[in-house]
């Protein structure tokens, strides 16, 4: 079975609010693909159609190339952690993995596996109520990865969690995906995605806002651009900008320069005079990138098609 997860033409309204709005985009194996939009953007709703767990008023959420409730043993393909991961509290975390894994046919050994894989073997015997935060999300992790799923949906796996909690999200993202699964993740922050994402659909009101890999965003965002700290901030934009460079202000001691080499801008500085403490090829966030990336659609709107503004 081919591992990717496909969403085609997806629409779901609850009431009068519509909450997925015809969207469609796919999430490749191999990928860690970043789901992003703000609140109520419509992330989880597609999530739980792509899980069974909701009905799609038109259009289709595939896992594998069929739709979850045809899956004869839906976690061996594709494993899941959603927003709000629910768990009985006075049921020992063990207990929780051994009855989903005695649903789907698999074995206890399988369980313990888990456990250690997400750190949580010496408190497998403990009650999932005294859990914290983290505990809990590791816990809904180890679920998802109970039948070694080929596909996996996370719903804001690191919300609330603190830095150690994050960076061991990301590692396990880029691990899995490493293997050669397809790994769909939501977050309303760009941020959060940082390091982790390969491949980004940003989604808002229920529209595909922008699909696109994270290596194309970030360098069409760098732009050849070099930024340059220096205490004479006035003088060094002096200077480069006489010398034909484009030239801003991103802070009190530094500027980015665009239309110039790096050698070029020391040779400019060091000649005119201006100090300065380091230069470099600007690298951009993933934020800041796509900031730039919707500005520009903005400008743009009437052509673009695969990318539009938040609003
Ligand atoms: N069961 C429901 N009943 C009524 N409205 C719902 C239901 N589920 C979602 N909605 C509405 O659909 C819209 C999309 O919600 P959804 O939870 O999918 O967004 P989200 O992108 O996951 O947001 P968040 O970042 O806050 O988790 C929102 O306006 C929400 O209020
Ligand atoms: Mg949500």
């Amino acid at each position: 079975m081919e591992a990717t997860i496909e969403v085609r033409g997806l629409r779901k309204s609850y009431g009068p609010t519509v909450a997925v709005d015809g969207l469609s985009f796919s999430v490749q194996p191999g990928q860690v693909t970043g789901f992003v939009g703000p609140n109520g953007a419509g992330k989880s709703t597609t999530m739980r159609v792509l899980l069974g767990l909701d009905t799609p008023d038109e259009g289709e959420a595939l896992v594998g190339g069929r739709r979850y409730r045809e899956l004869r043993a839906p976690l061996c393909q594709v494993g899941a952690m959603l927003d709000a991961a629910a768990f009985h509290p006075g049921r020992r975390a063990r207990d929780h993995l051994l009855w989903m894994a005695h649903s789907n046919g698999l074995p206890a050994k399988r369980v313990d596996e888990v456990l250690d894989l997400v750190g949580l073997t010496s408190v497998a015997r403990r009650q999932v109520g005294g859990f914290s935060l983290g505990m809990r999300q590791r816990l809904g992790i180890a679920g998802a990865l109970l039948g070694d799923p080929p596909m996996l949906i996370f719903d804001e796996p690191v919300n609330g969690l603190d830095p150690e909690g994050i960076m061991w999200i990301r590692n396990l993202l880029r691990w899995l995906a490493g293997q050669g699964r397809a790994v769909l993740v939501s977050s309303h922050l760009m941020s959060e995605l940082e390091d982790s994402a390969d491949h980004l659909v940003v989604i808002g009101r229920g529209k595909l806002i922008a699909d696109t890999s994270v290596r194309e965003l970030l360098d069409r965002a760098a732009n050849g651009r070099v930024a340059v700290r220096t205490a004479q901030r006035h003088e060094a934009m002096t200077v480069l900008s006489i010398a034909g460079a484009t030239v801003a202000a991103t802070g009190p001691d530094s500027v980015t320069v665009s239309g110039l080499p790096v050698e070029r801008i020391v040779t400019l500085l060091t000649e005119g005079g201006v100090s300065f403490s380091g230069i470099s090829e600007h690298r951009p966030s993933l934020e800041e990138a796509y900031m730039e990336l919707t500005q520009h659609a903005v400008e743009f709107h009437a052509t673009a098609g695969q990318v539009r503004s938040w609003s």
